[in-house]
């Protein structure tokens, strides 16, 4: 791993002729428990899907578009673990196979729509948009700290209307904190603490230490301790779109930097972020934490106080989308503390270069 910092003066905003995001990997697509007994219709990376949840608890997802005239599925009806169009009553079992049709014995050897791979893991329910024969369920991003029982969280989705890649870009560098935050966790020294960046073939981090200053009100009613603390921002990306945070203050002196966390408080911000389209995007979060873990009130709380913050961020995102469409053609610029976001998207950019000679065949 190599620690590096470098910012190419102005870059295009993207590149009109490389897609936005690559097609084989893992997205989260929703929730564990949004996924029941009953249809549950989502665009994922501009396809529509339909999931549902066999009787069996096994995650399907099917195009949602019936083979007979493309009358999305999720208009129909689960008939045990089968969905039956709502139109002309064709149905499909749980791998796309058409089952029946109405009106004649022999079914037309055709007649399925796609399935995709699913995995069920982290609390997620994660598909596989590209080659299906690449669907390597080791690939899911680790988000383990949504069901370790050393750590306790809960989260939400929000679905933000702007291109992906600018929530990546705000959860790597959270100078914005400062700014966009300064009522919770907001700090100027956030905005002037150094960092470094490193990264690998498939990650990115960037990290950043506070020593000895006065914690934020949010960091200071978690601690619970008075006095000065060392604060931590550890920002882990993994191509192409999930972002674990290790934050935590704990009081200074006590041996943090080092390494020794055990008089602090340490939380994850945990992100995956799902193309819905180019322009926008399923934003799924989670805070967890390693203290008073069997408190449900402060799970509780602190689920809502970050669904506060994260609606700060929302609000600038989706105003930079539409400063992004009102002005075709303009670059970003970039600058010390864009390094972890420019890893990130260059990151992402390699594995959609990668896959292209295939897509190109695809379609051909
Ligand atoms: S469109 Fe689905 S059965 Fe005809
Ligand atoms: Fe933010």
């Amino acid at each position: 791993m190599i620690a590096r910092q470098d910012h190419p003066a102005g870059q295009m905003l993207a590149d009109p002729n490389r897609p936005s995001f690559p097609l084989n990997a893992w997205y989260a697509a929703a929730w564990d428990v949004d996924v029941k007994h009953e249809l549950f219709a989502r665009t994922i990376c501009n396809k529509k899907i339909v999931m549902y949840r066999r009787s069996d608890g096994v995650v399907a997802a099917l195009e949602d578009a019936c083979w007979h005239r493309l009358v999305p599925l999720s208009l129909g009806r689960l008939d045990g673990d089968e969905v039956v169009c709502g139109y002309h009553g064709l149905a499909y079992n749980s791998q796309g196979r058409c089952t029946h049709m109405p009106s004649q014995e022999t079914i037309n050897p055709s007649a399925c729509v796609r399935s995709y791979p699913v995995v069920e893991k982290h609390r997620y329910i994660w598909l596989w948009m590209g080659d299906p024969a690449l669907a390597d369920p080791a690939l899911v991003p680790d988000l383990h700290w949504n069901h370790d029982p050393e750590w306790a969280g809960d989260g939400k989705t929000i679905h933000v209307k702007c291109d992906y890649r600018l929530v990546l870009d705000n959860l790597m560098d959270l100078t914005h904190e400062t700014f966009v935050h300064g009522s919770s966790i907001g700090d100027r020294s956030v905005a002037e603490a150094p960092f470094q960046t490193t990264f690998s073939d498939r990650t990115a981090t960037v990290t950043r230490w506070m020593r000895d200053i006065t914690p934020p009100p949010f960091w200071a009613g978690q601690l619970g301790k008075p006095g000065k603390v060392d604060r931590w921002q550890i920002i882990n990306f993994e191509a192409p779109c999930t972002i674990a945070i290790d934050v935590g203050v704990a009081p200074t002196g006590t041996g943090a930097p080092e390494g020794d966390r055990s008089q602090g408080v340490n939380g994850f911000v945990l992100n995956t972020i799902t193309p819905e389209t180019d322009t926008t995007c399923h934003y799924f979060w989670a805070f967890c934490r390693n203290y008073r873990i069997g408190e449900q009130r402060i799970t509780h709380q602190l689920r809502e106080g970050v669904t506060g913050i994260f609606h700060e961020d929302e609000i600038v995102l989706e105003a930079q989308q539409r400063a992004i469409d009102a002005n075709p053609g303009r670059v970003f610029y970039n600058i010390n503390i864009d390094s972890g976001a420019l890893w990130a998207r260059r990151l992402i950019d390699r594995m959609i270069d990668a896959e292209r000679p295939q897509q190109k065949q695809a379609a051909e």
